[in-house]
Protein backbone atom coordinates (compact mmCIF):
# COMPACT_ATOMS: atom_id res chain seq x y z
CA UNK A 1 0.00 0.00 0.00
CA UNK A 2 1.61 3.11 -0.95
CA UNK A 3 0.47 6.64 -1.71
CA UNK A 4 1.96 7.01 -4.42
CA UNK A 5 -0.95 6.30 -6.77
CA UNK A 6 -4.67 7.93 -5.93
CA UNK A 7 -6.76 4.61 -4.20
CA UNK A 8 -10.11 4.45 -5.46
CA UNK A 9 -12.14 1.40 -3.65
CA UNK A 10 -15.81 0.43 -4.81
CA UNK A 11 -18.40 -0.18 -1.72
CA UNK A 12 -20.72 -1.91 -3.62
CA UNK A 13 -23.07 -3.06 -0.28
CA UNK A 14 -25.69 -5.56 -0.66
CA UNK A 15 -25.97 -5.37 -4.57
CA UNK A 16 -25.06 -7.97 -7.06
CA UNK A 17 -25.65 -11.18 -7.45
CA UNK A 18 -22.55 -13.47 -7.86
CA UNK A 19 -22.61 -13.72 -11.26
CA UNK A 20 -23.61 -9.95 -11.63
CA UNK A 21 -20.59 -9.18 -9.51
CA UNK A 22 -18.14 -11.30 -11.48
CA UNK A 23 -19.86 -9.39 -14.91
CA UNK A 24 -18.72 -6.13 -13.00
CA UNK A 25 -15.69 -7.05 -11.80
CA UNK A 26 -14.58 -8.53 -15.52
CA UNK A 27 -15.20 -5.15 -17.16
CA UNK A 28 -14.05 -3.49 -14.31
CA UNK A 29 -10.44 -5.26 -14.32
CA UNK A 30 -10.55 -5.17 -18.54
CA UNK A 31 -10.78 -1.11 -18.34
CA UNK A 32 -7.74 -0.76 -15.44
CA UNK A 33 -5.44 -2.66 -17.52
CA UNK A 34 -5.12 0.60 -19.00
CA UNK A 35 -5.22 2.26 -15.33
CA UNK A 36 -1.90 1.57 -13.77
CA UNK A 37 -1.61 4.32 -11.99
CA UNK A 38 -4.09 3.59 -8.99
CA UNK A 39 -4.74 1.54 -6.62
CA UNK A 40 -7.59 0.10 -6.95
CA UNK A 41 -9.90 -1.83 -4.52
CA UNK A 42 -13.07 -4.11 -5.05
CA UNK A 43 -15.73 -4.79 -1.84
CA UNK A 44 -18.55 -7.05 -3.35
CA UNK A 45 -21.22 -8.91 -1.27
CA UNK A 46 -19.26 -11.77 1.43
CA UNK A 47 -21.11 -13.81 -1.53
CA UNK A 48 -19.34 -12.70 -3.88
CA UNK A 49 -15.79 -12.73 -2.92
CA UNK A 50 -14.62 -15.80 -4.54
CA UNK A 51 -16.42 -15.97 -7.58
CA UNK A 52 -14.81 -11.90 -7.86
CA UNK A 53 -11.56 -13.17 -6.38
CA UNK A 54 -10.82 -15.40 -9.10
CA UNK A 55 -12.26 -12.63 -11.68
CA UNK A 56 -9.32 -10.40 -10.61
CA UNK A 57 -6.46 -12.68 -10.38
CA UNK A 58 -4.06 -11.56 -12.86
CA UNK A 59 -4.88 -7.81 -12.62
CA UNK A 60 -3.56 -5.54 -10.18
CA UNK A 61 -7.40 -4.79 -8.71
CA UNK A 62 -7.32 -5.68 -4.73
CA UNK A 63 -9.95 -7.52 -3.21
CA UNK A 64 -12.10 -6.26 -0.18
CA UNK A 65 -15.03 -7.09 2.49
CA UNK A 66 -17.33 -4.75 3.52
CA UNK A 67 -17.41 -6.10 7.39
CA UNK A 68 -15.84 -8.78 9.56
CA UNK A 69 -16.44 -9.99 13.57
CA UNK A 70 -13.27 -9.72 15.93
CA UNK A 71 -13.20 -13.00 17.12
CA UNK A 72 -11.19 -15.77 15.18
CA UNK A 73 -13.25 -18.59 15.27
CA UNK A 74 -16.24 -20.14 17.10
CA UNK A 75 -20.13 -20.02 17.80
CA UNK A 76 -20.58 -16.44 16.22
CA UNK A 77 -23.73 -17.44 14.14
CA UNK A 78 -23.76 -15.54 10.87
CA UNK A 79 -20.54 -13.57 11.35
CA UNK A 80 -16.75 -13.81 9.45
CA UNK A 81 -13.61 -13.33 10.91
CA UNK A 82 -10.35 -11.71 9.71
CA UNK A 83 -8.56 -15.27 9.12
CA UNK A 84 -11.65 -16.23 7.20
CA UNK A 85 -11.37 -13.41 4.96
CA UNK A 86 -7.75 -13.85 4.41
CA UNK A 87 -8.67 -17.24 3.57
CA UNK A 88 -10.52 -15.73 0.87
CA UNK A 89 -8.47 -13.93 -0.68
CA UNK A 90 -8.98 -10.55 0.97
CA UNK A 91 -6.45 -7.86 1.07
CA UNK A 92 -8.47 -5.31 2.41
CA UNK A 93 -12.11 -4.98 4.44
CA UNK A 94 -14.02 -2.24 5.30
CA UNK A 95 -14.53 -1.22 8.91
CA UNK A 96 -16.89 0.99 10.87
CA UNK A 97 -19.09 1.99 7.64
CA UNK A 98 -21.70 4.85 8.87
CA UNK A 99 -24.79 2.13 7.96
CA UNK A 100 -23.18 -0.39 10.38
CA UNK A 101 -22.71 2.41 13.03
CA UNK A 102 -26.55 3.66 12.22
CA UNK A 103 -28.08 0.28 11.53
CA UNK A 104 -26.33 -1.95 13.52
CA UNK A 105 -25.20 -0.67 16.40
CA UNK A 106 -21.00 -0.80 16.08
CA UNK A 107 -19.31 1.70 17.88
CA UNK A 108 -15.74 3.37 17.94
CA UNK A 109 -15.25 0.18 20.60
CA UNK A 110 -15.85 -2.76 18.40
CA UNK A 111 -14.37 -0.53 15.24
CA UNK A 112 -11.72 -0.87 17.38
CA UNK A 113 -11.49 -4.53 18.09
CA UNK A 114 -12.23 -5.17 14.21
CA UNK A 115 -9.31 -3.40 12.99
CA UNK A 116 -7.11 -4.66 15.44
CA UNK A 117 -8.36 -8.32 14.66
CA UNK A 118 -7.86 -7.37 10.75
CA UNK A 119 -4.16 -6.51 11.30
CA UNK A 120 -3.59 -9.09 13.13
CA UNK A 121 -4.31 -10.97 10.17
CA UNK A 122 -2.52 -9.47 7.62
CA UNK A 123 -5.45 -7.23 6.20
CA UNK A 124 -5.28 -3.93 5.58
CA UNK A 125 -8.56 -2.15 7.30
CA UNK A 126 -9.99 0.55 5.20
CA UNK A 127 -11.29 2.43 8.78
CA UNK A 128 -14.75 4.83 7.90
CA UNK A 129 -15.36 7.76 9.76
CA UNK A 130 -18.10 10.72 9.30
CA UNK A 131 -20.24 12.95 10.96
CA UNK A 132 -23.70 12.75 10.94
CA UNK A 133 -26.29 16.20 9.24
CA UNK A 134 -27.51 16.86 12.93
CA UNK A 135 -23.71 17.20 14.00
CA UNK A 136 -22.60 19.25 11.33
CA UNK A 137 -25.59 22.02 12.00
CA UNK A 138 -24.45 21.94 15.39
CA UNK A 139 -20.94 22.68 14.57
CA UNK A 140 -19.75 19.43 15.83
CA UNK A 141 -18.04 17.80 13.15
CA UNK A 142 -14.50 18.14 14.49
CA UNK A 143 -15.19 17.08 17.61
CA UNK A 144 -17.05 14.00 16.31
CA UNK A 145 -14.11 13.14 13.40
CA UNK A 146 -11.36 13.32 16.59
CA UNK A 147 -13.27 10.71 18.77
CA UNK A 148 -14.21 8.03 16.40
CA UNK A 149 -9.85 8.83 15.38
CA UNK A 150 -9.50 8.48 19.20
CA UNK A 151 -11.42 5.33 19.76
CA UNK A 152 -11.05 3.64 16.21
CA UNK A 153 -7.45 4.13 16.77
CA UNK A 154 -6.84 3.31 20.35
CA UNK A 155 -3.78 1.42 20.99
CA UNK A 156 -2.52 0.71 17.44
CA UNK A 157 1.22 1.61 17.26
CA UNK A 158 2.89 3.59 14.05
CA UNK A 159 3.98 1.02 12.50
CA UNK A 160 0.37 -0.21 12.22
CA UNK A 161 -0.91 2.70 10.79
CA UNK A 162 0.88 1.69 7.43
CA UNK A 163 -2.04 -0.95 7.23
CA UNK A 164 -4.69 1.29 7.50
CA UNK A 165 -6.84 3.40 5.00
CA UNK A 166 -8.82 6.06 6.36
CA UNK A 167 -11.81 7.14 4.52
CA UNK A 168 -13.80 10.31 5.62
CA UNK A 169 -17.61 9.35 4.56
CA UNK A 170 -19.84 12.30 5.98
CA UNK A 171 -23.49 10.77 6.51
CA UNK A 172 -25.26 13.43 4.88
CA UNK A 173 -23.38 12.97 1.62
CA UNK A 174 -23.86 8.93 1.57
CA UNK A 175 -26.64 8.01 -1.40
CA UNK A 176 -27.78 11.73 -1.04
CA UNK A 177 -26.68 13.16 -4.04
CA UNK A 178 -25.14 15.85 -1.89
CA UNK A 179 -21.63 15.84 -1.98
CA UNK A 180 -19.61 17.37 0.27
CA UNK A 181 -17.55 20.47 -1.53
CA UNK A 182 -14.16 19.84 -2.10
CA UNK A 183 -13.49 23.13 0.85
CA UNK A 184 -15.36 21.25 3.49
CA UNK A 185 -14.11 17.73 2.65
CA UNK A 186 -10.35 19.14 2.43
CA UNK A 187 -11.23 20.74 6.24
CA UNK A 188 -12.16 17.65 7.70
CA UNK A 189 -9.60 15.74 5.90
CA UNK A 190 -6.92 17.96 7.05
CA UNK A 191 -7.90 17.86 10.74
CA UNK A 192 -7.59 14.23 10.55
CA UNK A 193 -4.47 14.17 8.92
CA UNK A 194 -3.00 16.82 11.97
CA UNK A 195 -4.74 14.57 14.69
CA UNK A 196 -2.77 11.66 13.35
CA UNK A 197 0.09 13.77 13.49
CA UNK A 198 -0.36 14.33 16.81
CA UNK A 199 -0.13 10.59 17.71
CA UNK A 200 2.01 9.22 15.62
CA UNK A 201 4.16 12.03 14.44
CA UNK A 202 4.13 13.86 10.90
CA UNK A 203 6.16 11.68 8.95
CA UNK A 204 3.64 8.68 9.60
CA UNK A 205 0.53 11.19 8.98
CA UNK A 206 2.21 12.54 5.66
CA UNK A 207 2.32 8.84 4.50
CA UNK A 208 -1.63 8.18 5.64
CA UNK A 209 -4.04 8.00 3.01
CA UNK A 210 -7.30 9.38 3.22
CA UNK A 211 -9.93 8.91 0.77
CA UNK A 212 -13.29 10.52 0.51
CA UNK A 213 -16.86 8.99 0.47
CA UNK A 214 -20.27 10.43 -0.20
CA UNK A 215 -21.48 10.84 -3.70
CA UNK A 216 -18.53 10.68 -5.73
CA UNK A 217 -19.53 10.83 -9.24
CA UNK A 218 -17.20 11.55 -12.18
CA UNK A 219 -18.23 15.02 -12.34
CA UNK A 220 -16.66 15.89 -8.65
CA UNK A 221 -13.72 13.67 -8.75
CA UNK A 222 -11.36 15.81 -9.81
CA UNK A 223 -12.18 19.04 -7.87
CA UNK A 224 -12.07 17.05 -4.67
CA UNK A 225 -8.99 14.78 -5.66
CA UNK A 226 -7.35 18.10 -6.68
CA UNK A 227 -7.55 19.29 -2.61
CA UNK A 228 -3.81 18.55 -1.10
CA UNK A 229 -5.50 16.15 1.59
CA UNK A 230 -7.63 13.76 -0.10
CA UNK A 231 -5.92 10.65 -1.68
CA UNK A 232 -8.47 8.74 -3.25
CA UNK A 233 -11.87 8.07 -3.25
CA UNK A 234 -14.30 5.49 -1.19
CA UNK A 235 -17.34 4.89 -3.76
CA UNK A 236 -21.14 3.30 -3.65
CA UNK A 237 -23.71 3.63 -5.79
CA UNK A 238 -21.12 4.84 -9.09
CA UNK A 239 -18.99 2.03 -8.52
CA UNK A 240 -21.93 -0.54 -9.70
CA UNK A 241 -21.46 0.58 -13.02
CA UNK A 242 -18.20 -0.01 -14.64
CA UNK A 243 -18.36 3.02 -17.15
CA UNK A 244 -18.73 5.42 -13.67
CA UNK A 245 -16.40 3.74 -11.84
CA UNK A 246 -13.72 4.16 -14.54
CA UNK A 247 -14.59 7.83 -15.47
CA UNK A 248 -13.84 8.63 -11.74
CA UNK A 249 -10.57 6.58 -11.44
CA UNK A 250 -9.38 8.59 -14.81
CA UNK A 251 -10.35 11.65 -13.25
CA UNK A 252 -8.79 10.89 -10.26
CA UNK A 253 -5.53 9.90 -12.10
CA UNK A 254 -5.61 13.19 -13.88
CA UNK A 255 -5.80 15.17 -10.64
CA UNK A 256 -3.40 13.42 -8.88
CA UNK A 257 -0.59 14.04 -11.64
CA UNK A 258 -1.69 17.74 -11.69
CA UNK A 259 -0.96 17.82 -7.70
CA UNK A 260 2.22 16.13 -7.45
P1 LIG B 1 -22.36 6.75 -2.33
O1 LIG B 1 -21.18 6.92 -3.23
O2 LIG B 1 -23.46 5.94 -2.94
O3 LIG B 1 -22.82 8.04 -1.76
O4 LIG B 1 -21.85 5.86 -1.07
C1 LIG B 1 -20.68 6.20 -0.45
C2 LIG B 1 -20.32 5.12 0.49
O5 LIG B 1 -21.02 4.86 1.46
C3 LIG B 1 -19.13 4.32 0.20
O6 LIG B 1 -18.78 3.51 1.26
Amino acid sequence: MSKKLPFIAGNWKMNLTISGAKALAKSIVKACADLPEAEIVLAPPFTALSKVKKTLEDSSVKLAAQNLFWEEKGAFTGEVSAPMLRDAGCQYVIIGHSERRQSFGETDEGVNRKIKAALKSGVFAIFCLGETLVEREHGETMDVITRQIRGGLEGIGGGELKSIVIAYEPVWAIGTGKTASPGQAEEVHSHIREKLALTYGIGPAECAIILYGGSVKPANSFALLSEKNIDGFLIGGASLEAESFIQITREAIRAYKEKK
